[in-house]
């Protein structure tokens, strides 16, 4: 799936690309599932636009699961036929150094992969993902301890979806938010001043304020996304109170950061201690309309794309 410029969900075109050799170093995946990102809607409008001088035409997709099929020169591992994910580290997302995930083989460095047991359901570990990784550095940053409470915003997104299973596996009481949340109410009023451990934030400028008001004397808030726009309230009488106010971005992930978190993520989901968030099947022809469904909102989850 291409863009050719930007706009609503209609620019998503389905092209036949015929496949050139695999370069040293790298490997083929055949796509299992591609899941679909808030970063990928906000590209194709045009919000947050490709750094390339020449962006079209550009494939979106910041995450794959698949199977390798062939392998570059030079490769060690991983062999064909493992099954593995890879995500950002330029794959598709404002820099598109290369395209993306949504296609049915993509193309990536072998030491940007993890390795995902066969013997788990490659569509939970998808649902988890890019938004489970994210969660989980988010999280870990929040320096969470049995009894500790959590806001985790947008908890019924594909991020915060996954944040709250975590943080309750953590041993966290977990407070979600969500656009359904009452309006009438600010969090602050309703959880009341210094009342909460730590803050995952997705939501940036609605929620900064009452996300900092809430934190108790050296709780700890971590942003890893500004949904709602990136400009940020702060009073100082609040950081006086010796907040961790820290953010987390996967384009800083490396390979090694991937297998480790990776590995992490695909324990939990075999000994139960992580169920995956619900997910939508979508064919990967379909896109559009996958992307319709993450901008109408109110959906639960995630959306995997697949050919
Ligand atoms: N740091 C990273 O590496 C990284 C990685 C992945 C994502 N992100 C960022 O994390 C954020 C969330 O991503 P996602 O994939 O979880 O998005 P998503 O699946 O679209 O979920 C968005 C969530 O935010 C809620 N929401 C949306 N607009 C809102 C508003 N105005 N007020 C209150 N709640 C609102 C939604 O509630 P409803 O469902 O009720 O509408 C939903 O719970 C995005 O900013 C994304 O760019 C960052």
């Amino acid at each position: 799936m291409q863009l050719n410029g930007y706009g609503g969900p209609e620019v998503l075109e389905l092209r036949e690309v015929r496949l050139g050799a695999v370069p040293e170093g790298e490997v083929r995946i055949a796509t299992i599932a591609a899941p679909v990102n808030r970063a990928d809607v906000e590209i194709r409008r045009g919000h947050w636009p490709v750094q390339r001088a020449d962006p079209f035409p550009y494939t979106p997709g910041l995450e794959v699961l698949g199977e390798v099929v062939q392998t570059g020169p030079g490769v060690h591992w991983p062999p064909v036929g493992q099954r593995v994910i890879t995500m950002m580290q330029r794959l598709g997302g404002v820099h598109g150094e290369r395209p993306g995930c949504y296609a049915t083989h993509v193309t990536v460095r072998a030491e940007s992969v993890a390795a995902v047991p066969a013997e788990l359901d490659p569509y939970a570990v998808a649902a988890v993902g890019l938004a489970g990784v994210t969660a989980y550095e988010g999280l870990r940053r929040l320096e969470i301890r049995p009894g500790h409470t959590v806001v985790v915003h947008g908890a019924s997104g594909g991020v915060g979806s996954v944040a709250v299973r975590m943080a309750e596996a953590m041993g966290a009481e977990v407070i979600g938010t969500s656009s359904r949340s009452p309006a009438e109410r600010s969090l602050l009023d309703e959880l009341g001043p210094r009342s909460v451990d730590g803050v995952l934030e997705t939501l940036g400028e609605r929620t900064f304020a009452d996300s900092v008001a809430v934190l108790r004397r050296g709780g700890r808030l971590c942003l890893v996304g500004a949904l709602t726009g990136p400009e940020l309230g702060l009073s100082a009488w609040d950081l006086i109170q010796e907040l961790v106010l820290t953010g987390y971005s996967t384009e800083n992930l490396t390979g090694d950061d991937l297998r480790e978190d990776i590995a992490m993520i695909c324990g939990w989901l075999r000994d139960g201690t992580l169920t995956p968030p619900p997910y939508q099947v979508v064919p990967l022809a379909e896109a559009a309309r996958a992307h319709r469904l993450l901008e109408a909102g109110g959906h639960s989850g995630r959306v995997l794309l697949v050919p």
